[in-house]
Protein backbone atom coordinates (compact mmCIF):
# COMPACT_ATOMS: atom_id res chain seq x y z
CA UNK A 1 0.00 0.00 0.00
CA UNK A 2 0.75 3.51 -0.87
CA UNK A 3 -0.51 6.48 0.23
CA UNK A 4 -3.28 6.58 2.62
CA UNK A 5 -5.65 9.78 2.87
CA UNK A 6 -7.62 9.97 6.58
CA UNK A 7 -10.17 12.47 7.01
CA UNK A 8 -12.10 13.94 9.57
CA UNK A 9 -15.25 15.44 8.84
CA UNK A 10 -16.38 16.63 12.32
CA UNK A 11 -16.30 19.71 13.58
CA UNK A 12 -14.86 18.46 16.74
CA UNK A 13 -11.28 18.60 17.29
CA UNK A 14 -10.16 15.51 19.44
CA UNK A 15 -13.57 13.78 19.52
CA UNK A 16 -14.76 10.38 18.13
CA UNK A 17 -14.33 10.75 14.78
CA UNK A 18 -10.67 12.53 15.21
CA UNK A 19 -9.73 9.28 17.96
CA UNK A 20 -10.54 6.59 15.36
CA UNK A 21 -9.37 7.92 12.02
CA UNK A 22 -6.14 8.39 13.94
CA UNK A 23 -6.35 4.87 15.13
CA UNK A 24 -6.98 3.43 11.80
CA UNK A 25 -4.63 5.25 10.27
CA UNK A 26 -2.14 4.27 13.15
CA UNK A 27 -2.65 0.37 12.62
CA UNK A 28 -2.28 0.38 9.06
CA UNK A 29 0.97 2.28 8.94
CA UNK A 30 1.67 -0.70 11.74
CA UNK A 31 0.46 -3.62 9.61
CA UNK A 32 0.33 -2.53 6.21
CA UNK A 33 3.71 -0.12 6.42
CA UNK A 34 1.80 2.57 4.44
CA UNK A 35 2.13 6.11 4.56
CA UNK A 36 -0.64 8.16 5.67
CA UNK A 37 -1.39 11.16 6.00
CA UNK A 38 -4.20 12.93 8.45
CA UNK A 39 -6.98 15.79 7.45
CA UNK A 40 -9.39 17.51 9.28
CA UNK A 41 -11.58 19.10 6.95
CA UNK A 42 -13.08 21.60 9.54
CA UNK A 43 -9.60 22.98 9.55
CA UNK A 44 -9.56 23.79 5.86
CA UNK A 45 -11.19 27.12 4.58
CA UNK A 46 -13.79 25.79 1.94
CA UNK A 47 -16.37 28.07 0.74
CA UNK A 48 -19.64 26.53 0.09
CA UNK A 49 -20.46 25.49 -3.82
CA UNK A 50 -22.52 28.95 -4.85
CA UNK A 51 -24.37 26.32 -7.50
CA UNK A 52 -23.32 28.38 -10.39
CA UNK A 53 -22.80 25.37 -12.84
CA UNK A 54 -19.99 27.40 -13.91
CA UNK A 55 -18.13 23.86 -13.49
CA UNK A 56 -20.00 22.37 -16.26
CA UNK A 57 -18.24 24.58 -18.75
CA UNK A 58 -14.79 25.39 -17.14
CA UNK A 59 -14.08 21.48 -16.13
CA UNK A 60 -13.23 22.79 -12.38
CA UNK A 61 -14.80 25.27 -9.75
CA UNK A 62 -15.27 28.62 -10.21
CA UNK A 63 -14.34 29.47 -7.27
CA UNK A 64 -10.27 29.41 -6.29
CA UNK A 65 -8.30 30.75 -3.77
CA UNK A 66 -9.14 28.55 -0.74
CA UNK A 67 -8.25 25.00 0.43
CA UNK A 68 -10.51 22.76 -1.88
CA UNK A 69 -7.77 22.44 -4.36
CA UNK A 70 -5.42 21.46 -2.04
CA UNK A 71 -7.48 18.81 -0.67
CA UNK A 72 -8.34 17.28 -3.76
CA UNK A 73 -4.65 16.82 -4.67
CA UNK A 74 -4.85 14.87 -1.48
CA UNK A 75 -7.11 12.72 -2.99
CA UNK A 76 -5.73 12.06 -6.04
CA UNK A 77 -2.37 11.66 -4.57
CA UNK A 78 -4.20 8.95 -2.30
CA UNK A 79 -4.73 5.05 -3.50
CA UNK A 80 -6.82 4.73 -0.33
CA UNK A 81 -9.17 6.50 1.42
CA UNK A 82 -10.48 6.05 5.49
CA UNK A 83 -12.88 8.60 5.77
CA UNK A 84 -14.56 9.01 8.99
CA UNK A 85 -17.48 11.96 9.74
CA UNK A 86 -19.76 11.95 12.56
CA UNK A 87 -23.95 11.97 11.63
CA UNK A 88 -25.21 15.30 11.96
CA UNK A 89 -30.00 15.31 11.19
CA UNK A 90 -28.90 11.81 9.40
CA UNK A 91 -26.14 12.71 6.92
CA UNK A 92 -22.65 14.45 6.94
CA UNK A 93 -21.87 17.88 8.86
CA UNK A 94 -22.14 21.29 6.91
CA UNK A 95 -18.09 21.23 6.49
CA UNK A 96 -17.89 17.45 5.38
CA UNK A 97 -20.94 18.62 2.84
CA UNK A 98 -18.94 21.76 1.98
CA UNK A 99 -16.52 19.73 0.69
CA UNK A 100 -18.39 17.24 -1.03
CA UNK A 101 -20.95 19.65 -2.63
CA UNK A 102 -17.38 21.43 -3.82
CA UNK A 103 -16.50 18.19 -5.72
CA UNK A 104 -19.41 18.94 -8.38
CA UNK A 105 -16.23 20.72 -10.35
CA UNK A 106 -15.10 17.85 -11.58
CA UNK A 107 -18.43 16.71 -12.97
CA UNK A 108 -17.59 17.04 -16.33
CA UNK A 109 -15.19 14.16 -15.36
CA UNK A 110 -16.78 11.24 -13.57
CA UNK A 111 -13.19 8.90 -13.77
CA UNK A 112 -11.22 11.44 -11.42
CA UNK A 113 -11.31 8.75 -8.58
CA UNK A 114 -11.54 5.96 -10.79
CA UNK A 115 -9.94 2.68 -8.99
CA UNK A 116 -9.11 4.39 -5.12
CA UNK A 117 -10.68 2.34 -2.38
CA UNK A 118 -12.41 4.02 0.58
CA UNK A 119 -13.67 2.94 3.75
CA UNK A 120 -15.80 4.89 6.24
CA UNK A 121 -16.01 5.22 9.67
CA UNK A 122 -19.59 6.86 10.95
CA UNK A 123 -19.98 7.92 14.29
CA UNK A 124 -23.18 8.42 15.81
CA UNK A 125 -25.54 9.16 19.04
CA UNK A 126 -28.55 7.17 17.98
CA UNK A 127 -30.00 7.00 14.02
CA UNK A 128 -29.12 7.86 10.73
CA UNK A 129 -26.30 5.63 9.88
CA UNK A 130 -28.20 4.99 6.70
CA UNK A 131 -28.94 7.97 4.99
CA UNK A 132 -25.03 9.18 6.22
CA UNK A 133 -23.11 6.45 4.33
CA UNK A 134 -25.75 6.62 1.22
CA UNK A 135 -24.39 10.39 0.90
CA UNK A 136 -20.90 9.31 1.38
CA UNK A 137 -21.24 6.08 -0.65
CA UNK A 138 -23.14 7.77 -4.03
CA UNK A 139 -20.30 10.74 -3.76
CA UNK A 140 -17.74 8.27 -4.10
CA UNK A 141 -19.28 6.10 -6.86
CA UNK A 142 -19.88 8.79 -9.15
CA UNK A 143 -16.33 9.72 -9.29
CA UNK A 144 -15.28 6.09 -9.40
CA UNK A 145 -13.63 5.47 -6.35
CA UNK A 146 -15.43 2.18 -4.30
CA UNK A 147 -16.10 1.72 -0.60
CA UNK A 148 -14.75 -1.51 0.67
CA UNK A 149 -15.61 -1.16 4.19
CA UNK A 150 -17.87 0.49 6.92
CA UNK A 151 -17.58 0.63 10.33
CA UNK A 152 -20.56 2.19 12.82
CA UNK A 153 -19.60 3.44 15.73
CA UNK A 154 -22.34 4.80 18.74
CA UNK A 155 -21.03 7.53 20.82
CA UNK A 156 -22.03 11.04 21.57
CA UNK A 157 -20.00 12.78 23.98
CA UNK A 158 -16.37 13.95 23.36
CA UNK A 159 -13.91 11.08 23.98
CA UNK A 160 -16.84 9.10 24.68
CA UNK A 161 -14.89 6.18 22.33
CA UNK A 162 -12.26 5.89 24.87
CA UNK A 163 -14.66 4.22 27.06
CA UNK A 164 -15.41 1.73 24.29
CA UNK A 165 -13.06 -1.13 23.30
CA UNK A 166 -15.61 -2.34 20.75
CA UNK A 167 -15.40 1.07 18.97
CA UNK A 168 -11.45 0.76 18.44
CA UNK A 169 -12.50 -3.47 17.90
CA UNK A 170 -14.21 -2.39 15.13
CA UNK A 171 -12.07 -0.03 13.67
CA UNK A 172 -9.38 -2.73 14.10
CA UNK A 173 -11.62 -4.79 12.01
CA UNK A 174 -11.89 -2.59 9.38
CA UNK A 175 -8.13 -1.88 8.67
CA UNK A 176 -7.66 -5.94 8.61
CA UNK A 177 -10.11 -6.29 5.93
CA UNK A 178 -8.11 -3.61 4.33
CA UNK A 179 -4.55 -4.73 4.53
C1 LIG B 1 -25.79 19.22 15.14
C2 LIG B 1 -25.73 17.77 15.53
C3 LIG B 1 -26.57 16.87 14.91
C4 LIG B 1 -26.53 15.51 15.24
N1 LIG B 1 -27.36 14.64 14.60
C5 LIG B 1 -27.29 13.31 14.89
C6 LIG B 1 -28.11 12.37 14.20
O1 LIG B 1 -28.90 12.68 13.31
N2 LIG B 1 -28.00 11.05 14.54
C7 LIG B 1 -27.15 10.63 15.53
O2 LIG B 1 -27.10 9.43 15.78
N3 LIG B 1 -26.33 11.50 16.17
C8 LIG B 1 -26.38 12.83 15.88
N4 LIG B 1 -25.55 13.72 16.53
C9 LIG B 1 -24.59 13.22 17.52
C10 LIG B 1 -23.15 13.07 16.97
O3 LIG B 1 -23.14 12.26 15.83
C11 LIG B 1 -22.27 12.48 18.06
O4 LIG B 1 -22.20 13.39 19.15
C12 LIG B 1 -20.89 12.10 17.62
O5 LIG B 1 -20.26 11.35 18.64
C13 LIG B 1 -20.03 13.30 17.30
O6 LIG B 1 -18.78 12.83 16.85
P1 LIG B 1 -17.42 13.69 17.04
O7 LIG B 1 -17.04 13.60 18.49
O8 LIG B 1 -16.45 13.06 16.14
O9 LIG B 1 -17.73 15.09 16.60
C14 LIG B 1 -25.61 15.07 16.23
C15 LIG B 1 -24.76 15.99 16.86
C16 LIG B 1 -24.82 17.33 16.53
C17 LIG B 1 -23.88 18.31 17.21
Amino acid sequence: MSLILGVSGSPRRDGNTDLLVREGLRLLEERAGASTEFVRVADLRIERCRGCRACMRLGRCAIQGDDFEDLMARFFQADLYLLGAPIYWLGPPGCMKDFIDRTHGYYTDHSILRGKRAALITVGADSGFEPHEAVMESWLRVYGAHVVGKARVFAREKGEVLEQPQAFESVRRLVEDLC
